[in-house]
């Protein structure tokens, strides 16, 4: 039975204060607070087990090793991989997505190739298929969407063709909070012999993941937005295409042996990808991590903040100082104005009270275009948010004035 004030104890931030007042913290789509298991597995390498991996001829080195591999097999089953060896650590989502455009992008595109995305992909995202079209002469193109952001299944079809090598679509857009068809989306891309790229950094802290089901060839995400450590991520790649790929960092760990002459041979996926000593503590903590969403079932993460969506959805779509940008988002991302205020100084004002929010183009700079607007607000809740938080956030909203947010700077 979900019991989120018992939840709430496990995690050290919700005790901290902002502005001497108990902190509201609805960023969670930025980052996600820790659950006390994950600091302690984190201070536990540092105190008792911190030594390097796959290196050492002695016990301790051994058990340290197979924890971090312990945890390749956990994420992999926690996505529905067919096997741990379809898992890369990372440094996060940015490094997984730069992995692929930077190994198979400018390896395998050519000059009037096509890179299909849209217009609502994170930097992180888009960011390194510009620089592949640039060096390769591929083109990037978009799918269409309606001027909610909204993608829908028929501009999908109508942008598919047989130019399309890379199709690269976010698996819940960190500005809107869409649930795109990703799914769909794979089965036209392998139809015209594309490779699917899905950036799941607002997805898999949310909900249950199958990237078999979803038939992606490339999944990429950051572990401290789904109460992991910050500076790890995964990717991973159906295995073929991964071994298939060169490493784009070389050194340590990956390789079998080399020689003067500059022979080098790899070791396989996903070891050659693993050049150097990696995050060992935040990887151990990592696998706390998972075990903590698990112990809750994703299945009820995504009721719990389905329930506080509607909670909080419900109570805005009354206000009328609001603009609402996705009145109806899958995800319990809110994206809003207030109708004659900087969206800076609103949350400036919020921050006031303890009430943490992002305002800003949020990465997805062309996406604000589509939506007519600079810059939004967004608050993005977690399963450990409570409805008296939104009370709390509704209350402070509906008395904001212009007069007021200049006040606070006076
Ligand atoms: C949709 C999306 N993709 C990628 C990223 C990049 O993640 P990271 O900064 O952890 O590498 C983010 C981060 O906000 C995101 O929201």
């Amino acid at each position: 039975m979900f019991n989120v004030k018992k939840i709430r104890e496990d995690f050290p931030m919700l005790k901290t204060t902002m502005e001497h007042q108990q902190l509201i913290y609805f960023d969670n789509a930025a980052t996600t607070f820790k659950p006390q298991s994950v600091i302690d597995e984190v201070v536990n390498y540092y105190e008792n087990e911190c030594v390097n991996i796959h290196r050492g001829d002695y016990e301790l080195s051994h058990t340290v090793s197979k924890k971090y591999d312990d945890t390749r097999k956990h994420v992999a089953n926690f996505i529905g991989a067919k096997s741990e060896k379809e898992i890369v650590f990372t440094s996060g989502a940015s490094e997984s997505l730069n992995l692929i455009a930077q190994s198979f992008g400018l390896n395998n595109l050519k000059k009037g190739d096509v890179i299909l995305t849209t217009e609502a992909e994170h930097a992180s995202s888009i960011l390194p298929w510009f620089n592949v079209a640039k060096k390769t002469g591929a083109v990037v193109e978009f799918i269409d969407m309606d001027n909610e952001g909204k993608m829908h299944l028929d501009d999908i079809k109508k942008s598919i063709h047989d130019k399309v090598k890379v199709v690269v679509v976010a698996h819940v857009s960190n500005v809107l909070g869409y649930v795109n068809p990703i799914k769909e989306i794979s089965r036209l891309a392998h139809e015209v012999g594309a490779i699917m790229v899905c950036d799941g950094a607002q997805s898999v802290a949310h909900m249950p993941i199958n990237v078999v089901d979803l038939d992606v060839d490339f999944f990429c995400f950051s572990a401290h937005k789904m109460l992991g450590p910050t500076g790890v991520g995964v990717l991973y790649g159906k295995y073929d295409k991964l071994n298939g790929m060169d490493p784009v960092l070389f050194g340590g760990g990956s390789n079998a042996r080399f020689n003067m002459c500059g022979d080098v041979v790899l070791k396989q996926a996903p070891d050659k990808f693993e050049s150097g000593t990696r995050n060992i503590e935040g990887i151990l903590g990592f696998n706390k991590a998972i075990e903590y969403l698990e112990s809750i079932g994703m299945d009820t993460v995504e009721k719990v903040e389905r329930e506080l969506y509607e909670y909080m959805m419900e109570k805005l779509k009354k206000m009328d100082n609001l603009i609402l940008y996705n009145p109806n988002a899958d995800t319990a991302i809110i994206a809003f104005n207030v109708k004659g205020i900087f969206a800076q100084d609103v949350a400036a004002y919020l921050s006031k009270f303890g009430i943490g929010v992002r305002a800003g183009n949020h990465c997805a700079k062309i996406l604000l275009e589509v939506l007519g607007t600079n810059e939004t607000l967004r608050a993005s809740l977690y399963f450990y948010n409570t409805k008296e938080e939104i009370d709390k956030f509704i209350e402070v909203l509906s008395d904001i004035t212009l007069e007021k947010t200049i006040d606070i700077y006076l």
